[in-house]
């Protein structure tokens, strides 16, 4: 009948113990898990651990400015942020196969890990935020992968690096309790789910600059009315897609030629099967005027009203 206060002291004892005075890698990817493990590593072996954060320019408005404003600004972790926006975006070029493109972005992850692993020295481990769920998950080959799922890490090939992963014993829920013991803020601890190619799959067809900029603002106006509404722990995931297609609309004296956007919001246990999200209306036609009205190119707001299955959460 442990307690997460036991488990915490355990897990710092074995972490120290395991590591010594050796030093320890974490990719950072600005979820719940890897932000659990950075802080209760921090805790355990303070600047022994040196974190990367990836920035693959596909990330929600403020995230990243987030993520280091908490994890670096308050805990005092060690984290090498990088800026990738361009490598990923020139990679995606052209490309419009939502598998396609995860494949893509989740080899140029590892590719852009490896690149800044490679420049330190003295590295004898790598963290990862690897759940209780991961584990058994991956150990059923026989599991159907409808969509590839990259999360974000891999261990770098040429590298010998020996694994510590503190929550491989744990579940979501556990993972968000020692979250919250550990002190971290509810933001970051309550977190909803976010696929590791990020706003890459959100746009459909290829990605482009402009479309990305339409997603990640119209996606922040969602989050903060959701939030307002105090809707945001009772929704599992919610977000915008840019299906691409355009229709006629009218503005002002004008005619528009102009984008739609869908919101996808759904309830869920587990992410398996999904029920659309019931939104208010009225949280629903402040959401569509604020999009409309503070989101350049886009006229045209639609819900999506379907259950998974036979939908899948995203639209990719
Ligand atoms: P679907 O769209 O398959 O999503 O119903 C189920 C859950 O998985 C997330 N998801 C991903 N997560 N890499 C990830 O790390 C991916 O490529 C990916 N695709 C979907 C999705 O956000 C939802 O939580």
């Amino acid at each position: 009948n442990w307690s997460m206060d036991d488990f915490i002291d355990l897990q710092i004892k074995h972490i120290q113990e395991t590591v010594g005075d050796k030093k320890v890698l974490l990719g950072l990817s600005g979820g719940v898990d890897s932000s659990v493990v950075g802080v209760l590593l921090h805790k355990a072996i303070g600047n022994q651990l040196t974190s990367i954060f990836v920035d693959h320019g596909l990330l929600r408005k403020g995230e990243a400015e987030q993520v280091m404003a908490s994890l670096k600004g308050k805990f005092g972790l060690n984290i090498i942020e990088v800026n990738a926006a361009d490598r990923f975006l020139s990679k995606l070029k052209g490309v419009s196969e939502p598998e396609k493109k995860r494949k893509i972005i989740g080899a140029e992850f590892i590719n852009v890990f490896n690149d800044e692993a490679k420049k330190l020295e003295g590295i004898d481990f790598l963290a990862q935020g690897t759940l209780y769920t991961d584990v058994v998950e991956s150990g059923t080959d026989t599991a159907q992968t409808i969509k590839s799922h990259h999360n974000v890490g891999g261990l770098p090939e040429d590298m010998h690096f020996q694994l510590i992963e503190p929550l491989r014993t744990l579940f979501k829920d556990e993972a968000r309790e020692l979250g919250e013991k550990l002190g971290m803020p509810s933001d970051l601890v309550w977190r909803q789910p976010f696929p590791g190619p990020g706003l890459g799959i959100r746009v459909l067809g290829e990605i482009t600059p402009e479309k990305l900029q339409i997603v990640r603002d119209s996606d922040f106006i969602l989050r903060d009315e959701i939030k307002k509404a105090g809707l945001d722990r009772k929704i599992w995931q919610y977000f915008t897609v840019l299906p691409g297609t355009r229709s006629v609309g009218v503005m002002g004296d004008g005619r528009t030629y102009d984008y739609t956007v869908g919101i996808r919001a759904v309830t869920s246990i587990d992410g398996m099967t999904a029920d659309f999200a019931h939104i208010p209306y009225e949280v629903l036609a402040k959401i569509s005027t604020r999009i409309v009205n503070e989101v350049d190119h886009v006229n045209r707001i639609v819900y999506d009203v379907t259950s998974k299955p036979p939908s899948t959460i995203e639209w990719e």
